[in-house]
């Protein structure tokens, strides 16, 4: 990430901390300033329902016309709703005219049950090889906002998003006024109280993030509705494609965990784990991080935002030599090294954390969702895929030349004397720590990604199993209720 970006984010996290304990006397505050006449209705369906609106409120961009769904949109699983643009580009356009952000826009569905960050270290999950450090938690794609309501205070003040910025630093204030003159203006009221927009800016921005974030975990985004879900719970059949999809996917005949091995595994639940009834929810990410070894997107086109005079705050300082260090761009600042810590200045031990080009699992839950067939998502931190097919194709092949050598990403020259051409680019980041199976062992030997010796059909049995797991499939889900109660913030 660009410094001048990170120079702004670093603002916000700051931001941040101070809204969510201005959030506790903010709330007090209302309550004490609401006559009894007017009491406001701060339910969790109000708050909810005003989370929507607000969430569609197109009045609260600088210049006006950009909402949150404009970015994530519900058509799209709540991504990028513009075709062409994610062909094209692979990444979103913001509120002012050629700007664009640095990633892809993530689903916002089932965000609710990403685990609270800063991303923290956990040993030894089913992902891990036995000692690896494996880290979970926090909202972006490389965790840099704890929560739902901390990650709502961002795209507000992101230059390159929704850009209320003013003196060089992001603007609350600007935010808050223009709040005070939207159709949301009066639903706010109604949930935190008529006196609201005598709040001190921090206490009236924490309650309008609260609220996002209200919605964020609300029924509608996390609905658990897709026919894999009716399957789980016997009242659906899969497809053969399909579940020779959740085999592969798996490993395993009948898809549970303890299932007796399938004939072959590509070992996606590694990461995009699921569970094996509809006991628990299967959400189809382990929430942890890894580096997969995803190329660089060549048409993404902060590449070529380099002009501080038009973008002070969000421009892209490193050209073409910029690189999405992802968890590592985050975690080592925040243990006061430099980012992507490696090499001299470091411990000694390089890339020690493996935290270099690692981004967080997404849910594959929605991952096809989208308005029409002909209709482009982009997939990855960076948007450089276009298709499922193609996802899977990278998974099945990313060590391979077109002649069908394996090469180790690991070697000094991982693409010397080799015969064929290979079949993909080289990782954005090859951190030789951090990319998963980078020596491409095949994944009859356990490896995870790279070499996994599906044929073509194969690979459109995965993609049929993930085109199982859009929701809508069938009307309403008995289950969802209870697991977002898990997950409700304060
Ligand atoms: C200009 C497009 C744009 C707009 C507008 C936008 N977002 Fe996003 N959103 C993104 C991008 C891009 C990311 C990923 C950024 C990153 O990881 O650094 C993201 C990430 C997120 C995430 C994190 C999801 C995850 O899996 O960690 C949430 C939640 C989210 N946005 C909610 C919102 C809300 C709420 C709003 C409105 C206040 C909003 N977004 C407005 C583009 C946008
Ligand atoms: C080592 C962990 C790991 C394994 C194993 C794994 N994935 Fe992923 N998956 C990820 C990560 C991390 C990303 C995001 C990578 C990026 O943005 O560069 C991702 C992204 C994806 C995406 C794109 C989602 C989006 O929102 O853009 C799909 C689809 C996907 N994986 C499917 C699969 C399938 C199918 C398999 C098995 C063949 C699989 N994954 C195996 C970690 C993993």
């Amino acid at each position: 990430m660009s410094r001048s970006v990170r120079a702004v984010l670093g603002t916000s996290v700051v931001l941040g901390a101070l809204v969510t304990a201005a959030a506790a006397q903010g709330a007090s505050a209302a309550r004490f300033a609401q006559p009894a006449a007017a009491a406001a209705d701060s339910s969790r369906a109000a708050m909810q329902d005003l989370g929507r609106q607000l969430f569609f409120d197109t009045t609260l961009s600088q210049p006006v016309g950009q909402s949150c769904a404009s970015c994530h949109a519900p058509a799209a699983g709540f991504r990028f709703p513009d075709s062409k643009v994610n062909q094209v580009f692979g990444v979103a356009t913001g509120a002012v005219a050629n700007r664009v952000t640095a990633r892809s826009v993530p689903t916002v569905m089932y965000s609710a049950f990403i685990p609270k960050g800063p991303p923290f270290a956990h040993l030894q999950l089913a992902a891990a090889p036995p000692g690896e450090l494996l880290f979970i938690g926090g909202m972006f794609w490389d965790g840099h906002a704890a929560t739902l309501e901390e990650q709502a205070t961002f795209p507000f003040q992101n230059p390159n998003e929704m850009n209320n910025v003013a003196h060089g630093m992001g603007s609350p204030e600007q935010v808050v006024r223009k709040l005070a003159a939207s159709p949301s203006a009066e639903p706010f009221r109604r949930v935190f109280g008529v006196h609201v927009f005598g709040l001190p800016t921090h206490a009236i921005f924490a309650d309008l993030c609260k609220a996002l974030a209200a919605y964020e975990r609300s029924e509608e985004l996390s609905p658990f509705t897709s026919k894999f879900d009716a399957y789980l719970m016997g009242r659906a059949t899969l497809t053969p494609e399909e579940l020779d999809g959740l085999r592969l996917f798996t490993g395993t005949v009948d898809g549970k965990s303890s299932g007796e091995p399938w004939v072959k595994n590509a070992q996606c639940a590694a990461c995009h784990g699921l569970e094996d009834d509809m006991s628990l929810p299967s959400l189809f990410t382990r929430e942890c991080y890894a580096n997969i070894g995803t190329p660089r997107n060549p048409t993404n086109p902060f590449y070529f935002m380099t002009d501080p005079a038009s973008n002070p705050l969000g421009f892209n300082p490193d050209g073409l030599d910029f690189v999405d260090l992802g968890l590592g761009d985050f975690l080592y600042p925040l243990n006061e090294l430099p980012p992507g810590n490696e090499g001299p200045g470091s411990d000694g031990n390089g890339d020690w954390l493996a935290a270099n080009g690692s981004v967080k699992v997404p849910t594959v839950r929605n991952v096809d969702l989208r308005p029409s067939p002909d209709f482009v998502k982009p997939y990855m931190h960076n948007g450089v895929f276009k298709s499922l097919k193609e996802v899977v194709h990278f998974y099945n092949t990313r060590n391979l030349t077109d002649a069908g050598e394996v090469f180790d990403l690991t070697a000094p020259d991982p693409y010397a004397g080799l015969l064929g051409t290979p079949l993909w680019p080289p990782p954005e980041v090859n951190s030789p720590t951090a990319v998963a199976n980078a020596q491409g062992f095949p994944a009859i030997e356990g490896g995870l990604v790279g070499n996994l010796g599906l044929t073509d059909e194969e690979e459109d049995h995965l993609v049929a199993f993930m085109q199982a797991l859009t929701d809508g499939w069938f009307p309403k889900n008995p289950h969802a209720a209870e697991f977002l109660a898990a997950v409700q913030g304060p």
